[in-house]
Parts: structure tokens; C-alpha cells; sequence
């Protein structure tokens, strides 16, 4: 069973500027939307690119590689090239702490 895993304080993750984790060697990206957090495995479905460093738009991230759209909220491929969603995964706040947890395998 997974454990949650600590982020960042609430106020180190901004609008625009998500986080990039990696727990058990999964690279997750973590946003902040308007008052809330957003989880996405932070691989691009195309051809693997790194999806931090790409631009946000409102609720999509941008992959830096060849500008496929994913969503932010659901991990849904929005445009070509990339076809498949890619992962998401559960966020919380405790103690002002942002937390993660990959709980695929749960
Ligand atoms: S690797 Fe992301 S669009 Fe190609």
C-alpha cells in the first residue's frame, strides 16, 4: 500500500509553476489550480517527453516536445500528438503540507 508523500508547503506551489516529484521512480507534476491541487504523472504519452517545463494554460499543461495538451484535472491527451491519457493521482492537504500518493498498485 502506498504512502502519501510530502510535495511542498502550500505556498511554494503556485499558479503556473507545478512541482515535479519522483516517488518510487514515478515522476509526478503537481499544480495548483485556482485553490486547488492537481496530480499527473509527468510523462507525455506521445514519446515520454517531461511535462514540467511546458506552459500552462488555464487548465492544461503543454508538453515542451512537440506541444501536445493534456489536462491538468483529469490527465485526459487534449490535442495530437499525443493519444493517451496519462496517469493522475490522488492530492491532499495536511499540516499545510501539499501530499501525493501513487496508489495504482493499492
Ligand atoms: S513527447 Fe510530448 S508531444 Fe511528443
Amino acid at each position: 500500500m502506498s504512502e502519501w508523500v510530502e510535495v511542498a508547503k502550500v505556498e511554494a506551489i503556485s499558479i503556473g509553476h507545478p512541482v515535479h516529484i519522483e516517488i518510487d521512480g514515478t515522476a509526478i507534476a503537481v499544480f495548483k489550480l485556482e485553490q486547488d491541487f492537481y496530480a499527473i504523472e509527468d510523462v507525455c504519452t506521445h514519446d515520454g517527453g517531461t511535462l514540467t517545463g511546458g506552459c500552462v494554460e488555464n487548465d492544461q499543461i503543454i508538453c515542451p516536445r512537440h506541444g501536445a495538451r493534456f489536462s491538468i484535472r483529469t490527465g485526459e491527451a487534449l490535442t495530437a500528438p499525443a493519444y493517451e491519457p496519462t496517469a493522475t493521482f490522488p492530492v491532499r492537504i495536511k499540516n499545510g503540507m501539499v501530499q501525493v500518493k501513487d496508489d495504482r498498485w493499492d
